[in-house]
C-alpha cells in the first residue's frame, strides 16, 4: 500500500429500526475499539437502504434509531464522523463513475445480491444489482484504508479493491485509491441464527425469535435463548465435538464473544453441563451487555434535536473530505 497514504476507517450500517446482536458483534463493537487509535467515519447508509423499498415515515425513524445506537454502543461523535450518506451528494456522484469502472462480470458473482433478489430476479431493483458499487465509492470517496465489517461483507470488499485498482491502471495513477483492508473478527465473524445456525443472524428474518436486537428487554432476551435451537449432547471440553452442531456452536461462540472469552475457555467452564444450563448463563451475560444499550437507545431517542444535531456536524465534517476528494477525481476522469 502507498506509504503516503493516511490510515483512515470507514464504515457502514443501513438504518434499521433494530439493529441486532450479529451488526454489534460483527461490526460495531469493533467501530468503538477503532475510534481510540485511528480516524474513524460512520455512515447510516440510507441509501443503501432504499434499494428495497422502504417506507419514507419509517426509514425516518430508523435512521435517527441507527445514531441513538450508534452512540449507545460508544462512538463518541465528538471524535469520529457520524452522518447519513444521502446528505453528502458525492457518494451518488462516485458511485456513477464507478457504474462505469466496475464490470458487470464482476456484479454477477456477488452473492449477496443472490441471495436478496431470490428466485424474483427479474423483480429486483437495478439499485440492488449495482448496491456493492456505491459501497465502493462511500470508501473510497474518503480514500479509506480499513473497513470493520462482519464476514458477509467479505466479497463486497474484495470487489471495492478490484474497482480501486481498475480505476487507478486505468487512468495511470497507480496510488490514487489505497486499496482498504477489510477488518474481520478473527475468531466469530458470523452471529448466526437462533433457529438455525447455518443462517446468519439477519433483521430480514421473519421471525424475531431467531435473534437479539439491541432494544429487546430482558424478559424477550430470556424467552428468545431459552426458545434457542440447540440439541441434547452435553458441553464437553473438545472443540471437535461441536463439527456438525451450528446451532451448539453459535450459541457458545456468542458466550464467548460477549464475555470477551475464547471458545476454548468457555467450553472448559462449560464441561459437563448441558444446554439448559447454558442458556441461562448466555441470558445473564447478554442481559448484561445488551440491555444497558437498550435502555440508552430508547432515552436517546427521545431526544430528536440533539440527534439531529449530530447528523448535521458529520455531514460538514464528511462533506469536506468527499468534496475535496471528488474533485481530485473528477479532473482525473477529465470532466471540466
Ligand atoms: P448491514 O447494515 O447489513 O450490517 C452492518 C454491519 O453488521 C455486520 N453484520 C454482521 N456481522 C456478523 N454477524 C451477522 N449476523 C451480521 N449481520 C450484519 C455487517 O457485516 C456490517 O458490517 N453493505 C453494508 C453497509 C455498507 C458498508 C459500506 C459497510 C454500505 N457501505 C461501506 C462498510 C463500508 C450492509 O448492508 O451492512
Amino acid at each position: 500500500m502507498n506509504k503516503k497514504v493516511k490510515n483512515l476507517v470507514f464504515s457502514g450500517v443501513q438504518p434499521s429500526g433494530n439493529l441486532h446482536l450479529g451488526n454489534y458483534l460483527g461490526a460495531m463493537r469493533n467501530f468503538v475499539e477503532l475510534q481510540k487509535k485511528m480516524d474513524c467515519v460512520y455512515s447510516i447508509v440510507d441509501l443503501h437502504a432504499i434499494t428495497v423499498f422502504q417506507d419514507p415515515k419509517k426509514l425516518e425513524k430508523s435512521i435517527m434509531e441507527t445514531v441513538s445506537s450508534f452512540i449507545a454502543c460508544g462512538l463518541d461523535f465528538k471524535k469520529s464522523i457520524i452522518f447519513n450518506q444521502s446528505s453528502v451528494s458525492a457518494h451518488a456522484e462516485l458511485a456513477w463513475i464507478f457504474n462505469c469502472v466496475s464490470r458487470l462480470g464482476w456484479l454477477n458473482r456477488m452473492t449477496q445480491f443472490k441471495e436478496k433478489a431470490g428466485s424474483n430476479r427479474e423483480n429486483a431493483s437495478v439499485g440492488l444489482y449495482v448496491y456493492p458499487n456505491l459501497m465502493a465509492a462511500d470508501i473510497l470517496l474518503y480514500k479509506a484504508t480499513h473497513v470493520p465489517v462482519g464476514d458477509d461483507q467479505k466479497q463486497h470488499l474484495e470487489l471495492c479493491r478490484d474497482i480501486a485498482n481498475k480505476f487507478n491502471n486505468d487512468f495511470n495513477n497507480s496510488e490514487f485509491f489505497p486499496l482498504p483492508e477489510p477488518l474481520i473478527q478473527k475468531n466469530f465473524s458470523r452471529v448466526m441464527s437462533l433457529r438455525d445456525g447455518k443462517k446468519k443472524m439477519s433483521k430480514s428474518e421473519d421471525s424475531d425469535f431467531s435473534r437479539i436486537n439491541l432494544q429487546d428487554s430482558e424478559d424477550d432476551i430470556e424467552k428468545k435463548i431459552k426458545k434457542a435451537k440447540t440439541d441434547s449432547h452435553l458441553i464437553t471440553a473438545n472443540k471437535k465435538d461441536l463439527e456438525n452442531r451450528p446451532e451448539a456452536l453459535n450459541l457458545l461462540n456468542i458466550y464467548s464473544s460477549v464475555t470477551k472469552t475464547s471458545l476454548e475457555t468457555t467450553l472448559k467452564e462449560m464441561e459437563g453441563k448441558d444446554f439448559s444450563k447454558f442458556k441461562k448463563k448466555l441470558a445473564d451475560a447478554l442481559i448484561a451487555s445488551i440491555c444497558p444499550i437498550g435502555k440508552k437507545i430508547k432515552e436517546l431517542n427521545k431526544d430528536k434535536h440533539q440527534l439531529l444535531t449530530i447528523l448535521r456536524d458529520g455531514t460538514e465534517k464528511a462533506k469536506v473530505i468527499a468534496d475535496k476528494n471528488l474533485k481530485e477525481i473528477k479532473q482525473i476522469v477529465g470532466f471540466i
